[in-house]
């Protein structure tokens, strides 16, 4: 995360600003401070937290951690059982710690956190902590109407709904497993019931992730959600490589880059990363297969139900991390550093993961993909652009 991430990333939660409180703008100053000083201990605690309260989910898109693994090595040995969940107690007991400081609670990572049974009841639980809650969810899931009510009135500040594509082909092209009928009924129920209520709250989003083979229903798409009455439509070029494919061990790091002003990343000045076993990473941009992965090089910081939030979130392998970011050249002084979580991340090394990167604007899913026989997308044995299966 950069300058122009971070403003992009606030513009399209313009609508939250003026919900934060005197304590809350105080912390984000306060962090930027210290961001713009480069300092290694913070006295600020992370603006936002994305809280991962379970890693599971209801799809396999061709993304992700959940894709069909069709022979990949490390696909092969992401592992998700059904106790992956975090409690509501455990839950509680980190919004009491961040509440009054941070300012939004993002309540998914690698999973979809409608599978979580208690989601409701723990967005309750932050907004009443005064927070404001982000959910993103693939929303393809057979709810019934008092779900859906339950949803918009959990205190859910923002929902995010991944809309890629409005017909069933092109859909499950990407969102494997997914139903977009199912996503787009339940988009509506929620935009209707949230009308019927008299709520304002949770703020909609539709958001379309394009592929060459969806663009001819963006449009359609928008006008869609404006008629709905969904506040923001985002849609940008989505990725046809998997997360797996951008591993560390995975391309070559030539060098970190130069230092500059700022830090080249703002994750450990802004944000923490909590998964549903209490364990904290800075981000969830590197070193996301390895996460999920049995004997995984997750290089976790540490655990945030062991110890206090505050505690890990100042603690050395944090304040290596501001080091890394502050100045990433000071792996070549610190030779240990190579041993930190953020080693080797693109955002802040010169690195050639381009290679591996199959961004749908440079690509068409034709060329990565095709249906297996029983209709979901396999990753052809080598791809037309060179990328190994
Ligand atoms: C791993 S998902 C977890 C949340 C939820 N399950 C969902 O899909 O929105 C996190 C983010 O990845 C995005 N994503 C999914 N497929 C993508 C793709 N092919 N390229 C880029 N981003 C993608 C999702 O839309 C979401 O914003
Ligand atoms: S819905 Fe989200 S978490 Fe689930 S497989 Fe797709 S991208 Fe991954
Ligand atoms: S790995 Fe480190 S440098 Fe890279 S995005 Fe994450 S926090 Fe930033």
């Amino acid at each position: 995360m950069n300058t122009r991430v971070m403003i992009e990333t606030t513009w399209r939660r313009r609508h939250w600003l003026f919900r934060l409180s005197p304590g809350q703008i105080w912390n984000y100053l306060v962090g930027a401070f210290h961001l713009v000083l480069k300092r290694e201990r913070v006295s600020s605690f992370p603006g936002v937290v994305k809280i991962d309260i379970s890693p599971i989910c209801n799809l396999s898109c061709t993304v992700c951690v959940h894709a069909d693994p069709n022979g990949n090595d490390a696909l092969e040995r992401q592992r998700f059982a059904p106790g992956h969940k975090m409690t509501v107690e455990q839950f509680r007991k980190i919004i009491d710690q961040i509440a009054g400081k941070t300012a939004t609670v993002s309540l998914y990572t690698w999973g979809d956190p409608m599978t979580h049974p208690d989601l409701d009841e723990m967005c309750r639980i932050a907004a009443d902590a005064g927070l404001q809650v982000h959910v993103s969810t693939n929303f393809s899931f057979g709810f019934k109407e008092d779900r859906l009510r339950s949803i918009v009135e959990s205190g859910l500040t923002h929902l995010t709904v991944c809309v890629d594509g409005l017909s069933q082909e092109k859909y499950q092209k990407t969102r494997v497993g997914g139903r977009i009928d199912r996503v787009l009924h339940n988009l509506r129920r929620v935009a209707e019931l949230r009308k019927e209520l008299g709520r304002e709250y949770p703020k909609l989003e539709m958001q379309y992730i394009k592929y060459q083979h969806n663009l001819d229903e963006v449009e359609p798409a928008r006008r869609l959600a404006a008629e709905l009455g969904v506040e923001q439509f985002s849609d940008f070029w989505g990725a046809l490589h998997n997360y797996a494919d951008r591993e560390p061990d995975q391309y070559e790091t030539l060098r970190p880059k130069p230092n500059q002003l700022l830090p080249q990343c703002y994750w450990p000045h802004f944000s923490m990363v909590i998964k549903y076993n209490g364990d904290v990473i800075p981000c969830c941009e590197h070193r996301m297969a390895a996460q999920h992965m049995e004997g995984g090089d997750a290089r976790v910081f540490g655990n945030a139900f062991e110890t206090s939030v505050a505690e890990v979130w100042n603690n050395e392998e944090y304040q290596k991390a501001r080091r890394i970011v502050s100045n990433p050249e000071v792996v070549n002084r610190e030779p240990e550093l190579r041993k930190h979580f953020c080693d080797g991340c693109f955002v802040i090394f010169d690195t050639e993961i381009q290679k591996n990167s199959r961004w749908a604007n440079r690509h068409r899913w034709e060329e990565v993909f095709e249906m297996d026989e029983r209709g979901r997308p396999r990753r052809k044995p080598k791809d037309v652009t060179g990328l190994p299966a």
